[in-house]
């Protein structure tokens, strides 16, 4: 469960990443404690991808601090970080193409897990049960034995989403999980990652599709010019006014908020 007063899984303080002169993420603070479901948003290039790179080691901080269960990660290199607990999926889609989906899940769960001194040539029986969990969570049973270079974009998504659950973390990055899919694929993501969460998973979500980051996340941070102006519950967000003027505008400001109304009435 998420808790005040107790150490934080992830605790960034001042973190800050220059490109040259521009600061893509500028003295960025955040804490997420376990069972936590925080969603990022923001206009394009506000810097949010290039905050989960930090986290995620791919791309390391320019300066701050980034703790893992109080361990700094900031000069961790990415494959340490995923060992260590946080896998992450990427805003396009990346796999290994000639493999078949169960393969490509068996990857994630054979990398993230014990130790990692010698390349594996063979699969164990959790790192199977792994994957099994991975393809049940995301929805994909009925698909494993599919050659993911055939597959639509909506199941790539999610084969790049069972990989990084396979490795078990303890904190999940997803960017833009349901980026260029239509409204009903929207729904059945929104489902998948709902089971994630009722699943227990600690996670970091980044989305534009402002009813997937409002419904899925237990707190909303939304960023500008690499910092924050926004950290609070969803619903407060709407009516803030510097998010309504640089990111949403008025009238999705509303339509979002008739959203949430009929939603917790029904709820
Ligand atoms: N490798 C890089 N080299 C130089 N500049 C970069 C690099 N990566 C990102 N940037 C710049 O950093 C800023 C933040 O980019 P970032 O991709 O983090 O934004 P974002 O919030 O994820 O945007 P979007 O919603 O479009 O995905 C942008 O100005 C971008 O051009
Ligand atoms: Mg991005």
């Amino acid at each position: 469960m998420s808790g005040e007063g107790t150490q934080p899984l992830l605790a960034c303080r001042n973190v800050s990443k220059y490109f040259g002169a521009l600061a893509a993420v500028s003295d960025f603070d955040l804490d997420v404690h376990s069972g936590d479901v925080v969603g990022i948003g923001g206009p394009n290039g506000a810097g949010k991808t290039t905050f989960l790179d930090v986290v995620s080691g791919i791309n390391p901080a320019t300066s701050g601090d980034i703790r893992l269960d109080g361990e700094n990660i900031a000069h961790t290199a990415p494959d340490i970080i995923c060992h260590r607990g946080i896998a992450r999926t990427y805003q396009l889609n990346a796999g290994f193409d000639s493999m078949s989906i169960r393969e490509n899940i068996l990857v994630g769960a054979a990398f993230g897990q014990g130790d990692k001194g010698i390349p594996r040539l063979r699969y164990s029986r959790s790192m199977h049960q792994r994957v099994g969990r991975a393809l049940e969570l995301c929805g994909l049973q009925d698909k494993a034995h599919l050659i993911v270079r055939s597959l639509p974009v909506l199941d790539r998504k999610l084969v790049m989403l069972a990989g990084a659950v396979a490795t078990e973390p303890k904190l999940l990055l997803i960017d833009e999980p349901v980026g260029g899919l239509n409204p009903h694929e929207v729904d059945d993501v929104m489902e998948i990652v709902s089971g994630l969460v009722d699943a227990g998973m600690t996670i970091i979500l980044i989305e534009h599709v402002m009813r997937f980051l409002l419904q899925i996340s237990k707190r909303v941070v939304i960023m500008h010019h690499g910092e924050k102006i926004y950290e609070g519950d969803p619903q407060g967000l709407l009516s803030d006014q510097r998010v309504v003027e640089v990111y949403l505008g008025k009238g999705t400001a509303k339509r979002l908020q008739h959203m949430l109304a009929e939603r917790g009435g029904n709820d």
